[in-house]
């Protein structure tokens, strides 16, 4: 046994992760189902000159027994069935002590499912979160290790070798016990997709509302990127606007189809957030978005009914519009954090809000100014809730102002802001000292004797309500 490391599954994530490893001087045992593409994976380290570092083994038994003990093998095969079936392969073939490492977007609990089924056997098992897309897996990804700190200590040195720098600090930290790196890692999926939602609503005022070209609107993003907004979603954002297409000579974003796919991290998020009890309503809203995106020919009938949105124009301040998408983004951020510690506290992980907030200032799809911002504000800082944090009170005392009227005034043009208005919304209710469920609790008790609270005087008291049954039949 000659490999420090083994890697199944040569998919685009895992031939990146793999070459990125023999890149930072470990040598690497390689396998996958099919054949051809191991030696596509040879052909391209042969390339690249790591082939040296590289072990083809077509055959799973020869594979495991060529990485030396303790083994770390690394699994990068699709969320799902496919990674019960690989560990199905692999426990045979591995010694106790030995660890999987498996490293796709998988749902939490199927990780702490398959943490909880190891354990015994005597074979450790890290989930790890990866982001960052092909190009992060192969020269610097973001990653969120979940599973058991002795296994942890074996892979540290690779894992934060092969993770992205930011000054200096590696972007890979351990994060609590058996699911809690998949788990961030779907909050993190959920973030993304409240970054991307707000960011495509923008353009569409931008669009719809303000008339601007996919030229002009890349110039603004340009422009942003070099501001609070900078970040590498808002880059993205201006590369896609700008681009041509070949055939036709048009904006290529004019030519593509308006649905949005999803791979099911987005859902998994806000379903975490609803069984957690933690309203995140900027995520749940992106996911909403999609969904609805993806209902193109019921759009197209309801359009030819209610009119287009936006067809009278909209009037709006690009200033406003940057400081729109930093007051959603701040709420979106706030969401997410407490999703994080609330599970947390349910799973006892002792998740460090800090350590997330660094890990994700570099490598990652969310990789941004205001995570440096973050990471700094949580620094020794035990709080949870952003909006309270006093850098972003300042950051938002700024921001709602513009926020409302950017969500005022799109409500006005009949322009879509699911995710800003409810971010909006989001806060309002969040700083509203009283708010309105003393009416909720008195329907609730109208209806079924629920009960009330009245401070000083207990809490489950009761109305004396009139009978409605006869005069709602009538
Ligand atoms: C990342 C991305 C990555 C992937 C998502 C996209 O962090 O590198 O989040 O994991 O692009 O699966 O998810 P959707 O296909 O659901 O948009």
């Amino acid at each position: 046994s000659e490999a420090d490391i083994g890697l199944v599954g040569l998919g685009v994530m895992g031939a990146n992760l793999a070459l990125n490893i023999a890149e930072k001087g470990y040598t690497i045992a390689v396998n996958n189902r099919s054949s051809a593409r191991i030696d596509d994976f040879m052909a391209m380290a042969r390339r690249e000159g790591l082939d040296a570092r590289a072990l083809p083994e077509a055959d799973l038994a020869a594979f495991v027994r060529s990485v030396r003990t303790p083994r770390s093998i690394i699994i990068m095969v699709k969320a799902g069935k496919p990674v019960d079936d690989m560990i199905d392969q692999l426990v045979p073939l591995l010694d106790k002590g030995d660890a999987i490492i498996e490293c796709g977007n998988s749902l939490f609990s199927d990780t702490q499912r398959r943490f909880e089924r190891l354990k015994p056997v005597g074979i450790g098992y890290l989930g790890v979160g990866v982001s960052g897309g092909a190009e992060g897996a192969r020269h610097g990804p973001s990653i969120m290790v979940g599973g058991s700190r002795e296994e942890w200590r074996n892979a540290e040195p690779v894992l934060k070798a092969i993770a992205a720098d930011f000054e200096g600090e590696s972007c890979c930290a351990w994060l609590g016990e058996g699911g809690a790196g998949h788990f961030v890692k779907t909050i993190h999926n959920g973030i993304e997709y409240g970054d991307m939602q707000m960011i495509a609503e923008i353009y569409g005022i931008m669009r719809d509302g303000l008339g601007m070209d996919a030229a002009e609107a890349a110039c603004v993003f340009k422009r942003w990127n070099e501001g609070p907004l900078n970040s590498y979603l808002i880059e993205i954002t201006g590369h896609v606007l700008e681009a041509v297409d070949g055939e036709t000579g048009r904006p290529l974003v004019e030519l593509i189809l308006d649905k949005a796919g999803q791979k099911g991290t987005g859902v998994w998020s806000a379903i975490a957030a609803q069984e957690l009890g933690v309203p995140a309503t900027a995520i749940e809203g992106a996911v909403a978005a999609r969904s609805i995106s993806s209902r193109k020919d019921e759009r197209i009938a309801a359009e030819a009914i209610y009119g287009r949105p936006g067809a009278g124009g909209m009037a709006a301040a690009i200033d406003d519009l940057e400081k729109a998408l930093l007051a959603g983004k701040i709420v979106s951020y706030t969401q997410g954090l407490s999703v994080m510690a609330r599970a947390s506290e349910q799973n006892g992980w002792g998740l460090q809000l800090s350590t997330i907030a660094k890990i994700w200032r570099a490598g990652c799809i969310i990789r941004s100014r205001f995570l440096g911002q973050m990471a700094t504000a949580f620094e020794g800082d035990a709080s949870t809730n952003l909006l309270m944090v006093p850098d972003f009170v300042a950051l938002m005392k700024e921001c709602h102002g513009p926020l409302r009227r950017v969500v005022a005034a799109g409500a006005m043009a009949e322009l879509p802001l699911i995710c800003l208005s409810s971010a909006l919304s989001y806060f309002d209710a969040s700083r509203q000292a009283r708010g309105t469920a003393n009416l909720i609790q008195g329907q609730r008790d109208f209806f079924g004797a629920h009960g009330f609270e009245i401070e000083g005087r207990g809490s489950d008291l009761h109305g004396v309500w009139p009978a409605t049954i006869d005069k709602a039949a009538e």
